[in-house]
């Protein structure tokens, strides 16, 4: 009884106090959608989520997302790796890189054109048009001027979206991130694995550089979704 129970201690100890135990991955990282409060924020650190990517593009008005400046500055605060995601619209009277502009503009406003990374979204066929070449057009217009402005620039998306959004177009530079995702639905029972096993190269990337594996989970205090990331060496 006393083994068992000092067992059960010792057990508890190491779990909490483990690194992160697949060597595959360098950290958990949490998007979001809606405002963080700080709390959650300080909370989301020091349990270890090493990022946070935030909305930085409201789709609807083709605008900066003015609502979650304070969830990137108080994630810089907190020392976390800030990131910013975008959904572009093919449907908007804005060109792709007028729609990064906006964004550009907005972060510049609140000193964050720190950020690490900003990803763009090809994942929902609505807000793309039907002929694949358009789309490869549109996108590659947006990654260039993302990097025309020194940011570092992600897609999110999956092999099979982004298939029949571009074509599985191969042509992006190099330096483009992947952030796929893999899941099964929203909450704990939907999710997938919190590692890359499930990876197979497409378009141009034969390694990404985060997963999507959780989606609206509630962690310290706010609806998130979950990943995993590696940090990038070059
Ligand atoms: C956020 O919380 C941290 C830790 O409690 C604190 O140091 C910091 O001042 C807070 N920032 C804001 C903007 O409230
Ligand atoms: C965007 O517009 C659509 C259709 O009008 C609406 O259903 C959706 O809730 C809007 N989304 C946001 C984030 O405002
Ligand atoms: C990506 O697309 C899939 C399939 O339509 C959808 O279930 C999922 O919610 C989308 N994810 C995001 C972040 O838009």
């Amino acid at each position: 009884m006393e083994s068992t129970l000092i067992f059960l201690i010792f057990c508890a100890i190491s779990i909490s106090a483990s690194p992160i135990q697949d060597s595959s991955i360098d950290g958990y990282s949490l998007d979001v959608s809606d405002p963080l409060t700080n709390d959650s924020i300080v909370k989301m650190a020091s349990h270890r989520y090493a990022g946070i990517i935030a909305r930085v593009f409201q789709t609807n008005t083709t605008s900066f997302d003015k609502s979650m400046v304070s969830t990137l500055t108080n994630s810089v605060a907190n020392r976390l790796r800030v990131e910013g995601y975008m959904a572009p619209t093919m449907l908007a009277n804005l060109n792709g890189p007028d729609q990064f502009d906006k964004v550009y503009d907005g972060l510049r406003a609140n000193n964050l054109v720190n950020l690490n990374a900003i990803w763009i979204q090809v994942n929902d066929t609505k807000l793309f048009s039907k002929y694949t070449a358009d789309n490869v057009w549109f996108i590659d217009s947006i990654v260039q001027r993302g990097l025309q402005h020194n940011f570092n620039i992600g897609i999110f998306t999956n092999a099979k979206m982004w298939k029949k959004i571009t074509g599985n177009y191969l042509g992006l530079p190099a330096t483009v991130r992947l952030w796929y995702w893999a899941n099964n639905g929203e909450g704990v029972y939907r999710e997938g694995a919190p590692n890359f096993n499930d990876f197979v190269a497409f378009g141009s990337w034969t390694s990404p550089d985060m997963k999507q594996f959780a989606v609206k989970e509630l962690v310290d205090g706010a609806i998130v979704n979950r990943n995993v990331f590696v940090v990038r060496k070059s």
